[in-house]
């Protein structure tokens, strides 16, 4: 493992696992040991939620939750929160790569969606989805290049579906000036949106269209409202539920 990716793993109190290459000693990943990934798909259920920069991603998780209680990890708040966490040594390669809109690490995220996963299913919730060890999982803005989605499917587990939101780069600048106002993300301004649209359109369609071909995207159009979108996507979670 590169050195960088050492440092990533200690800074973030990771287990040591990464690549393949070091022996584990958390329960997690000894399992992972005697079994292909992490989780199992058969308990754990994992949607990942994609879409371009203010596609509406996190506000539609919100709702989803609610309708089928899902635990929301939004790759981009899990990294804001590690770069504002004391100590860590990576707050500042964090917050440069949200600023030019580039991608983070693939081990930094992988391991944050990971731990927080750890932490839900131990922690337990009520509900349909969290019986007998079960969990259910929306992954917000993840995977978004191909590194990620294989680093991820052989480590973690493989997603029931991808749920992507679509809509035109106007509609989503429009949505992130108005955000920027008032959020204080240091990545809502113009300068700073368009290095995340190119981003999105260079490495994070591929990741769609590698799904697609699979068959486990469900496109939903969020360019209506909050309401109408929502409709539309929890329609989509539901089928997968349900099957
Ligand atoms: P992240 O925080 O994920 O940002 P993003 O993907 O650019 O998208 P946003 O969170 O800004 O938008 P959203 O789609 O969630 O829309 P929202 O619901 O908020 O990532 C930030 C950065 O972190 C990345 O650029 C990267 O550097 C890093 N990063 C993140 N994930 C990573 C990964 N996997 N690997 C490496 N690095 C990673 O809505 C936006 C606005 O629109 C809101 O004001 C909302 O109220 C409004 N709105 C939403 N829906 C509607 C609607 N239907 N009608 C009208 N207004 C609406
Ligand atoms: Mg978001």
């Amino acid at each position: 493992m590169p050195a960088i990716l050492d440092k990533i793993a200690h800074a973030l109190h990771l287990d040591g696992r990464h690549g393949g290459h070091k022996k584990s000693k958390s329960k997690a990943s000894k399992k992972a040991t005697s079994a292909a990934t992490t989780f199992d798909s058969k308990t754990v259920n994992v949607v990942f939620v994609l879409g371009g920069p203010g596609a509406g991603k996190g506000t539609q998780c919100k709702r989803l939750v609610e309708d089928f209680g899902f635990c929301h990890l939004s790759a981009g708040d899990l990294l804001r929160a590690e770069q504002n966490r004391e100590g860590s040594e990576y707050g500042t390669l964090i917050q440069n790569c949200i600023k030019e809109g580039s991608l983070v690490p693939v081990e930094v995220t992988v391991n944050l969606i990971k731990n927080a996963m750890t932490a839900a299913l131990k922690e337990g919730r009520d509900g349909e989805g969290w019986k007998d060890g079960k969990g259910r999982f929306l992954v917000d803005g993840f995977p978004r290049q191909m590194d990620q989605a294989e680093v991820f499917e052989k480590e973690v587990c493989k997603p029931s579906l991808v749920l992507f939101f679509s809509t035109t780069e106007e509609v989503m600048l429009a949505r992130l000036l108005e955000r920027g106002k008032t959020s204080g993300r240091e990545d809502d301004n113009e300068e700073s949106i368009k290095k995340r649209f190119h981003t999105y359109k260079e490495q994070t369609m591929p990741v769609i269209e590698y799904y697609e071909k699979q068959g486990k995207v469900a496109t939903v159009d969020s360019s209506g409202s909050v309401e109408e979108v929502h409709q539309h996507a929890s329609e989509a979670v539901k089928k997968v539920l349900s099957a």
